[in-house]
């Protein structure tokens, strides 16, 4: 992380478009690759294929240590899922989490798709989690604080019954994938800095169907909800313009 929030100039947040695109698609690809049956390493590998094919690096792989290209979070891990010889099946949840390297620049971006799901308490679940992402994308505009931002997810999450994990953030992005600020998904609107022009920000909200308390597995990554209950992921990268917010990771 570094001390300020790093202001990027027009050059910079075009780059970052791109970069943003990319992360964008190779999700997208992903995403329609979920099926019953497929091994999460299956997906990763397809990741790896896809990001080479779109000139781009993972932004995961290798960062502290970290061993895949991309996360794959199945049912009760809410994020930082290792692929693995994991299959899908029907009725899982399945977060899928894309971060790139391209020019010098981080795109980062993710989602959590259904597997034919039919339990209506977990499909509601992954339909509010993303609507409280784009709620807290429709407060970002200059002059807005970033706790308008955090408290944008707070309110969805109240409102549908959901809670809110704390120990992970989002977070600035740009010539590193992890910059300043910090974004929790909890807090009072109206606090925190004043969001300006060519800030480029990461919002995640990660939900959960039951207790927000977290641990991680020995692994060291895989995180999971303390009760076994379902979680969901979603993150876009967008940048504050002159008037509101650009999704830089549109799908
Ligand atoms: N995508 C995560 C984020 O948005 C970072 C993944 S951690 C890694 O901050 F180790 F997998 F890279
Ligand atoms: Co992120």
């Amino acid at each position: 992380m570094r001390d300020e929030i790093v202001i990027k100039t027009p050059e910079e947040i075009e780059i970052m478009r791109q970069a943003g695109g990319k992360a964008a698609e190779v999700l997208r690809m992903m995403c329609q690759a979920v099926k019953p049956g497929i091994t999460t390493q299956e997906l990763d590998d397809f990741a790896r294929d896809t990001m080479a094919a779109l000139g781009v690096k993972s932004a995961f792989l290798g960062y502290m240590g970290y061993p895949a290209q991309t996360c794959i979070s199945i049912n009760e891990t809410v994020i930082h899922g290792i692929p693995s010889a994991r299959k899908i099946a029907e009725g899982d949840i399945v977060s899928i989490d894309v971060g790139v390297w391209y020019m010098g620049f981080v795109g980062d971006n993710a989602k959590t798709v259904m597997v034919n799901v039919t339990d209506p308490a977990v499909r509601a679940l992954v339909e509010n989690t993303e609507r409280s992402l784009m709620a807290a994308i429709a407060v970002a505009k200059p002059g807005a604080r970033l706790g308008d931002i955090s408290h944008a997810v707070e309110r969805v999450a109240n409102q549908s019954k959901l809670s809110v994990v704390r120990e992970f953030v989002g977070h600035g992005c740009g010539r590193q994938m992890h910059e300043e600020p910090q974004i929790p998904n909890y807090g009072p609107s109206g606090r925190g800095p004043i969001l300006k022009e060519g800030m480029v920000l990461c919002i995640e909200p990660m939900l959960n169907l039951g207790v927000h308390r977290i641990r991680t597995l020995d692994d060291g990554w895989t995180v999971v909800t303390a009760d076994k209950k379902p979680a969901a992921h979603f993150e876009h990268m967008i940048a504050i313009t002159a008037t509101g917010a650009e999704i830089l990771t549109p799908r």
